[in-house]
């Protein structure tokens, strides 16, 4: 209200968006929590800052990106993790897992037996690249095409004990080359890199090493 108040208030903003400050919630006019993040806020619109807007740990995300001056924010309107890959390292991966980021994408609508050696019953999810390569037919499925299958053991177990993980990393599929592989079963990993031999070598009969029927059941 006050223009000194005012001017605090730029101040303090300045401040966090040169990164000099752990000070909380510099916007003070309005309850941070909400996630649409309009920039009602001040005149200066919060650009970056937004405390705390984003829960789930985005391992790659720089700590410190500069100020791009994008006042809209990100995209709050469609589902998270439509669009992200799962990254390439086990513990990051791990992680990604854990926090169910790939729910997002399209399933088989039920949980079923392997009829691979997949720990038992399964169920798998397709991201959008891959789902559009699969329904295009294509040979190869391009770059950043991925796939997440749950493990959920013998015996009608409604826990998700695992995941099975593909995610191509070049267009070309280069015998098997062209995808990370990766597993995780009961804290044991049994597969993680490009070109995982064991893998490679039982889902080379797929359409470009996907193997579960299409359209999903
Ligand atoms: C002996 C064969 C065999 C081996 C070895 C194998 N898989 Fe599979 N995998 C399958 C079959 C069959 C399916 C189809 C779904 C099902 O029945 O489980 C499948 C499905 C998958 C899926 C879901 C996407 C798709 O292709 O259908 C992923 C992800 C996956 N496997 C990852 C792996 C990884 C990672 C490894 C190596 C650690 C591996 N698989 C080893 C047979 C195998």
């Amino acid at each position: 209200m006050s223009a000194k108040k005012c001017l605090w208030i730029m101040i303090l903003t300045l401040g966090v968006a040169q990164g000099c400050g752990d000070e909380d919630e510099p916007g003070g006019a309005e309850p941070e929590a909400t996630p649409e993040g309009e920039p009602e806020g001040g005149p200066e619109g919060d650009p970056e800052g937004e405390p705390g807007s984003e829960p789930e740990a985005a391992p790659e995300a720089t700590p410190e990106a500069a100020p791009e001056g994008d006042p809209e924010g990100e995209p709050e309107g469609e589902p998270e993790g439509l669009d992200e890959l799962p990254p390439t390292e086990g513990a990051a991966l791990e992680a990604w897992l854990e926090a169910g980021i790939y729910k997002a994408w399209p399933a088989e609508s039920e949980v079923h037996g392997s009829t691979g050696p997949h720990f038992g019953d399964v169920r798998t999810y397709i991201n959008p690249t891959l789902e559009g390569s699969l329904q295009g037919g294509l040979a190869q499925h391009p770059e950043g095409s991925a796939t997440v299958k749950e493990l959920f053991g013998r015996g009608g177990q409604d826990t998700v004990l695992g995941w099975s993980v593909m995610r191509k990393v070049s267009g070309e599929s280069a015998g098997g080359q062209g995808w990370f592989w990766f597993e995780v079963y009961n804290g044991n990993t049994f597969g993680e890199g490009v070109g995982v031999g064991i893998c490679v070598g039982c889902h080379g009969g797929g359409q470009d090493f996907f193997l579960t029927p299409f359209p999903l059941r």
